[in-house]
């Protein structure tokens, strides 16, 4: 079993969608191991996205980011990294398939859902960014 960290992002809580990406995480198959309700300090967000610092919507990306509530997930699934990205759909909605997630409640590519980790090794560190040990279900 294989590990992936989520984010239902703020547009979608403030949207009123996050109960139904839970329910559409454990439809896909996803055990959920850790879910906390949060709101992503601006220095958090700035850390998160680091890999993003130099590209021009960094800062309309942690602005956002750190706009409102967040729920932060740890999710287990056989290859969760990439069945979580298939769930979930191309980052612009306009390109994502029919049924992802970012089709059915992202507003644009900024403020698109949803976060995905995009490999195992990231997936660790954004999981222990957010979540202790003791957090976790076994
Ligand atoms: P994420 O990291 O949030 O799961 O999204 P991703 O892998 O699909 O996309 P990535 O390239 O990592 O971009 C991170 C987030 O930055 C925002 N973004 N805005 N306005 C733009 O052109 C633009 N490009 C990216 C999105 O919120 C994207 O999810
Ligand atoms: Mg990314």
């Amino acid at each position: 079993m294989a590990r992936t960290f989520a984010i239902i992002k703020p547009d979608a809580v403030q949207n009123g969608h996050a109960g139904n990406i839970i329910a559409h995480v454990q439809k896909a198959g996803f055990r959920i191991l850790g879910m906390k309700l949060t709101q992503i300090s601006l220095p958090q967000a700035r850390k998160f996205y680091e890999v993003h610092a130099e590209r021009g919507f960094y800062g309309e990306l942690v602005e956002f980011m750190s706009s409102g509530p967040s729920v932060v997930l740890a999710l287990e699934a056989d290859n969760a990294v990439a069945l979580w990205r298939e769930t979930i759909g191309s980052t612009d909605p306009a390109e994502a398939a029919e049924g992802t997630i970012r089709k059915l409640y992202a507003e644009n590519k900024g403020r698109n859902a949803v976060h995905g980790s995009d490999s195992d090794e990231n997936a660790a560190i954004e999981i222990a960014f957010f979540f202790s040990g003791t957090e976790l279900v076994g």
